[in-house]
C-alpha cells in the first residue's frame, strides 16, 4: 500500500494554516514525495496576493475562510508564528472541527499544554519541531505527543515528516533545545559555509568552484557520521596527518573557540525559544 493512501484516505485532506515560509516549504516537501497530491492539501491564508502566489506555485487550494473545508480534514498542520497561535486558534474554534481531527504544531516554544488551552477542544496535539531543508527531502524533524494524542496519531506526525527527512520521536523536555541546534541549524551551517566559500576565495579559488568545493564536503562529512556511525573527533583524526596542513588549519580553528562560540550561539538561541513560548502565552 503507498504512503499517500495510507495517510490520508480518499476524499479526505489535510489542511495547513499558515502558508508562510515553513507552511510552503513543509506543503512542497510532501507533494514531492508523494505523500500527498495537490486535491489532498489545502492551506489558509491571509493576504490575497500571499493566496495567488501559493496557489499558483503549488496548485493547491488556498482560502481565507476554511470553513467548509474542515469537515474533510483528518490534520490541520499549524505554521503560523507563535504570536499568533491565540487568533488563530480562536478561528479553528468557531469553525469546530471534527473530534478526530489531528492537530500538528511546528511552533517555536508553544508547548502542547499551551496548544491545547489556545485551541479549547478535547482534540490531539502532536508538537513537531522541522527544518527548512525538507523542501529537499533533507529535512531533520522531531515530534512529541501531547495530552490527548495516541501512539498512532504520533505514529502519522512521524510519517508526515519522515516523507520529506529525519524524524525523531522525543519527549517534550528536549523541544526548545532541539528548536535551537537543528530548526535553526540550518541557518548556522549556510553561514560556516558562506565563510568557508570566503576562505577558498582569499587563497585564490573562484567563487562557484569553492562553494562547490564547501557544500559537497560539509555533505560528504555529514554523511560519514551516519553512515560509519563513527566519533566525529575519530573521523578528524583520519584525516589529521602529522605536521601536515590540516593540524594547522585546526589549531587556527581553535584558537577563534570555535567550540564555545558554536556552543553559546545554541544556548542564546534556546534562551530565545523559551521567550517566544513565554510569550505567545500572553497573547
Ligand atoms: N522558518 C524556519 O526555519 C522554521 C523552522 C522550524 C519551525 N518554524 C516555525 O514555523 C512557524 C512559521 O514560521 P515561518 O517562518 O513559516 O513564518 P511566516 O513566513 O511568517 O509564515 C506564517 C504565515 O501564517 C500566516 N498566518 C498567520 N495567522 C494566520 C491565520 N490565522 N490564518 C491564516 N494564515 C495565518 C501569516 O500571514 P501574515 O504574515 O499576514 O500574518 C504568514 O503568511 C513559526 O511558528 C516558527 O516558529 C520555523
Amino acid at each position: 500500500m503507498s504512503n499517500r493512501a495510507t495517510l490520508i484516505p480518499a476524499g479526505r485532506q489535510l489542511g495547513v494554516i499558515g502558508a508562510g515560509v515553513m507552511g510552503q516549504t513543509l506543503i512542497k516537501g510532501l507533494l514531492s514525495a508523494g505523500l500527498l497530491t495537490t486535491d489532498q492539501v489545502w492551506a489558509a491564508e491571509h493576504s490575497p496576493e500571499r493566496r495567488e502566489q501559493v496557489a499558483r506555485d503549488l496548485g493547491i487550494a488556498v482560502f481565507e475562510d476554511y470553513g467548509a473545508a474542515l469537515p474533510r480534514t483528518d490534520i490541520v498542520l499549524v505554521c503560523v508564528k507563535p504570536s499568533q497561535i491565540g487568533p488563530a486558534m480562536a478561528t479553528m474554534r468557531e469553525h469546530g472541527p471534527s473530534p478526530d481531527t489531528l492537530f500538528i504544531s511546528i511552533l517555536a516554544g508553544v508547548t502542547t499544554t499551551q496548544l491545547e488551552a489556545a485551541l479549547g477542544l478535547p482534540n490531539p496535539w502532536v508538537r513537531a519541531m522541522p527544518n527548512t531543508p525538507a523542501v529537499v527531502g533533507e529535512g531533520m524533524t522531531v515530534v512529541c505527543r501531547g495530552r490527548d494524542a495516541s501512539a498512532a496519531h504520533v505514529e502519522t506526525a512521524r510519517r508526515i515528516f519522515c516523507a520529506v527527512g529525519r524524524c525523531e520521536v522525543v519527549d517534550e523536555q528536549y523541544c526548545n533545545a532541539i528548536t535551537a541546534l537543528s530548526g535553526s541549524g540550518p541557518a548556522y551551517m549556510y553561514l560556516v559555509l558562506e565563510a568557508l566559500a570566503d576562505a577558498g576565495v582569499k587563497v585564490g579559488l573562484p567563487r562557484h568552484l569553492a562553494l562547490e568545493l564547501v557544500a559537497q564536503t560539509m555533505l560528504g562529512a555529514a554523511r560519514m557520521v551516519q553512515v560509519t556511525g563513527r566519533h566525529p573527533a575519530a573521523l578528524r583524526d583520519d584525516v589529521t596527518t602529522p605536521a601536515g596542513c590540516t593540524i594547522g588549519g585546526l589549531l587556527m580553528l581553535e584558537d577563534g573557540k570555535i567550540r564555545s562560540v558554536l556552543a553559546r550561539a545554541v544556548e542564546e538561541a534556546t534562551r530565545i525559544v523559551d521567550e517566544l513560548g513565554r510569550s505567545a502565552s500572553a497573547n
